[in-house]
């Protein structure tokens, strides 16, 4: 199998996740927080581990101020219902994944006012459009970092300067870039960062989180035992337990720490050139491809390593599925989840097929795939 799905979910894993969450299940157990005895307390030292590895990665001051959620779109719903009320505004992009979309498309019909600025056709976003948009009411800036659909990276950095000088909540949905690209929450003015653990920091499935500025207060979707301040009723104000209700993913989150341990250790620079090469390869050749049709700006240093295309008017379905079964490649076609992002650069109706390589493909897997795709639009 050549595994080029990692915009979905990254594989394979670096083996050190792999071997903490055996070591974890097999070994340690323990519900962090709960108690006392000595497995209580190793597991509780492996979120505290994880959450500062985290925290180097993306500048964050206070690790505490990070944390851990179910996966990614749980996070973002828990920043966008935290921050938003009826008569509010929020500002995202054309380009947001349902993720986002959904969560606000619910939040509408409760009286939350919401725009998305629209993007290019690559999928770039001119930050010039935000501040027209701003209103009176404008509470926040929501936007992906990158594209799931195209990999078009989005000027989170002069959005973020936008967003603090006009004194808004900034929102980033990392879900493609953390791990990928360097990111900074000082830096990018983030007060919200929510991240997934198991696409591009290299963790299990089930692990993400959210990091929210100490100046913030989010309203509470849930409360629960958190281990902490049991005798009361209230749920406790402190980061990370308010945020922290029930049992975590703690096998997940050891493997997690392991994810941006390899991370740290490898240099997120190093990745990131190694994903570009790859990414510059398949776009010039399957641009070379009679009849192909390639999404997003086709230069890696606009994009992650994510790359759309269609073959001429062959169903998008059919060429992953034939990728799959004649030459075990796996991509993924359809909507991925982006209606908005289809909409934005023209698919909505046929949807796209999607190449997304990782940190563990290798160049001769990326000229496999090249040539796979080059029969299949012969034929
Ligand atoms: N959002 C993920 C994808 O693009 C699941 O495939």
């Amino acid at each position: 199998m050549i595994y080029m799905d990692n915009a979905a979910t990254s594989f394979p894993k670096p083996e050190a996740v792999y071997q903490a969450v055996d070591h974890f299940n097999r070994n340690l157990g323990g519900s962090p927080g709960r108690g006392s005895h000595q497995a209580t307390l190793r597991a509780g030292a492996i979120l505290l581990e994880c959450r500062e590895l985290l925290a180097r990665l993306f500048n964050v001051k206070d690790a505490a101020q990070i944390a851990f959620t179910a996966n990614i779109t749980d996070a973002i719903n828990i920043g966008l219902k935290g921050i938003l009320r009826p008569g509010d505004h929020i500002i995202t992009t054309s380009m947001e994944h349902n993720a986002v979309a959904r969560p606000l498309h619910a939040l509408s019909r409760l009286g939350v006012e919401w725009t998305a600025i629209p993007c290019r056709a690559d999928g770039s976003l001119n930050p010039d459009h935000i501040v027209p948009a701003i209103k009176a009411n404008t509470r926040m800036i929501c936007m992906l970092h990158a594209s799931n659909l195209t990999g078009t990276i989005l000027p989170i950095e002069e959005v973020g300067l936008i967003a603090r000088r006009h004194d808004l909540t900034f929102m980033v949905d990392s879900a493609q870039t953390a791990g990928v690209l360097p990111i900074d929450v000082e830096a990018a003015h983030i007060d919200i960062l929510t991240f997934t653990g198991h696409k591009g920091l290299l963790g299990p499935q089930g692990t993400g989180g959210i990091y929210v500025d100490p100046r913030l207060e989010l309203r509470l979707l849930r409360e629960g035992g958190t281990g902490s301040a049991s005798e009361l009723l209230e749920q406790p104000a402190t980061m990370p337990d308010r945020l922290e209700s029930g049992t975590p993913n703690t096998p997940g989150i050891a493997g997690l720490a392991a994810g941006v341990e390899f991370i740290l250790a490898t240099g997120i620079d190093n990745i990131r050139r190694h994903e570009q090469e790859l990414t510059d390869i398949l776009c010039r050749e399957l641009r070379n491809i009679s009849g192909l049709t390639l999404y997003g700006p086709g230069d890696s240093q606009r994009m992650t390593a994510v790359v759309s295309f269609n073959i001429g008017g062959m169903d998008c379905g059919e060429v992953s599925l034939r990728l799959d079964q004649e030459y075990g490649i796996i991509s993924r076609s359809g909507m991925h989840c982006a209606p908005l992002a289809h909409k934005t650069i023209g698919t909505a109706a046929i949807g796209a097929c999607r190449i997304s390589p990782g940190c563990f493909t290798s160049v001769s897997d990326i000229h496999t795939v090249i040539e796979a795709v080059r029969e299949i639009a012969r034929t």
